[in-house]
């Protein structure tokens, strides 16, 4: 039977979609299901070590990264060009279409689903031409995705600037200034020909088969009730958090990190500071945030990217043995779960608050853009295990305030450090053997081995 169930992936080229569906497809691979993943040259290698762990189940069609008028040659990867690539990203990869639907017909045993990225929503239509069923994987949490339906369904064209924007039609109605919805929405063009495209593939989402979550019930069930029964249907599958098994490499330093930490007595003392792996911040930024970590006289850990003379003078001296600037790459899951760290300091991307959880650390946050303000408010206002302390990329926090606001949060044991702990449970729970999110990827993978069953 299992050799029958073949399943076609296609993850979006972004780190943060990309990390969470390759976590996926290693737990169905673990079930012995046979995998094709769809990728473009430039992006094999984020695959390595996939690939080296299941040789005989996972395979991929490398399919040329359609050409595009301003994306420049060579670019295959959100990260080489920023959030503004999606819209061309989204539109040159839909080229993709024809080749996919090539390989499908002259393929001996082709696979019976395809689950592929809400980026992708377009990939409904091509598995109504293949004539197999399409589950949209969302690498967010549903309070997200219940926003972001609404925004293309009630919003367009989308509001003026300084407005503010109520969902009155979701549980707990929240409100959101303008510039704080997602920028995928935001981004929307009238008349614009690829704006149309992007709108329609995410229309395609919510007619697709079934859905994939990366995220957990205890985290937000009330979001993924909601979308039950907006979707009327229950192929819902909550399997999150997917992100404990990543193996992080360790180029050099990481060891001397960890070494740093260990010395400390005071379990949950420690602030770790990283802004993802996108981010580059302000002179002015990094002067306040240096200002503000001095002034709380807390112990932290800073990865800083592009520290190079932006540093306050002297910084580095004045917190010496309490507090540590990495300059280059940190190993942020070591370090979460390391016993003395007590709180991050994040812009509240999903993957770092996953992170989080699953380590019981309390959250600073400073959304920047894309869906971080959403992901802010779900973790500030329904789960309590963050506060704000500044939002919007180019907004410099006041230094006095910041301070006082680590301090307050880190020192003793703070509501949201509670809080933290408390969602560790409930994350080591959902993922233990009889744990929902355990339940709902053997309940995926029955679906699956189902179709594989079908003719
Ligand atoms: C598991 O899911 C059920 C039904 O959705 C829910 O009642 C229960 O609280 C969940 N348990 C956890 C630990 O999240
Ligand atoms: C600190 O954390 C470690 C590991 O979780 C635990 O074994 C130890 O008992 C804790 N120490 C105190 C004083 O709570
Ligand atoms: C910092 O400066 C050094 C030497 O000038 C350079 O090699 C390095 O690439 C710079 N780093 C960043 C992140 O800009």
């Amino acid at each position: 039977m299992s050799s029958k169930c073949h399943i076609l992936i296609f993850p979006y080229p972004a780190q943060g979609h990309l990390l969470p569906l390759l976590d996926l497809t290693h737990h169905l691979a673990l079930k012995s299901i046979t995998i094709t993943i769809i990728i473009t040259p430039k992006n094999i290698p984020i695959l390595n070590n996939l690939i080296s762990t299941h040789p005989n189940t996972i395979n991929t069609l490398i399919l040329p990264f359609p050409s595009h008028p301003i994306i420049p040659p060579g670019v295959e990867n959100i990260r080489d060009i920023g959030n503004t690539g999606n819209y061309p990203f989204i539109n040159a990869l839909s080229k993709l279409q024809n080749p996919i639907i090539e390989w499908f017909n002259s393929h001996a045993n082709p696979p019976v689903a395809i689950i592929s990225d809400f980026f992708l929503g377009w990939t409904h239509q091509l598995a109504t031409q293949l004539g197999i069923p399409r589950i949209a994987f969302y690498s967010s949490n549903a309070f997200l995705t219940a926003v972001v339906i609404r925004c293309w369904r009630d919003l367009l064209p989308p509001p003026p600037p300084h407005a503010v924007v109520h969902f009155p039609g979701l549980p707990g109605t929240p409100s959101f200034k303008r510039q704080h919805l997602p920028s995928i929405f935001l981004r929307y063009r009238e008349l614009d020909l690829e704006s149309e495209f992007v709108k329609k593939s995410f229309e395609a989402n919510a007619e697709s088969w079934g859905c994939i979550f990366n995220t957990f019930r205890g985290l937000d069930g009330m979001y993924l009730d909601h979308l039950q029964v907006q979707f009327g249907h229950r192929r819902f599958f909550a399997v999150g958090p997917l992100c404990s098994n990543r193996v992080e490499s360790d180029p050099d330093g990481g060891c001397e990190v960890l070494k740093w930490l260990d010395q400390w007595e005071e379990n949950g003392s420690v602030l770790y500071v990283c802004f993802g792996s996108q981010k580059v911040l302000r002179k002015e930024q990094i002067a306040s945030l240096a200002l503000g970590l001095e002034n709380s006289w807390v112990r932290f850990i800073w990865v800083v990217k592009d520290s190079n003379g932006s540093l306050p003078n002297g910084f580095e001296d004045r917190v010496s043995g309490r507090g540590l600037v990495v300059k280059s790459w940190a190993p942020q899951v070591a370090i979460l779960g390391h016993r003395v760290v007590g709180g991050f300091l994040s812009h509240c991307g999903w993957n770092s608050v996953l992170e989080a959880m699953v380590a019981g650390v309390a959250i600073l946050g400073w959304p920047m853009e894309a869906d971080q303000f959403v992901n802010a408010r779900l973790l500030v206002e329904d789960i309590g295990v963050a506060v704000r302390i500044c939002e919007g990329a180019d907004s410099v926090p006041n230094p006095d305030e910041l301070g006082r606001a680590i301090s307050e949060l880190m020192g003793g044991d703070s509501l949201q450090k509670r809080r933290g702990k408390v969602m560790r449970e409930e994350a080591l729970k959902v993922l233990g053997k009889d744990g929902n999110s355990s339940k709902e990827l053997d309940e995926l993978v029955k679906a699956l081995m189902q179709l594989g069953v079908r003719e």
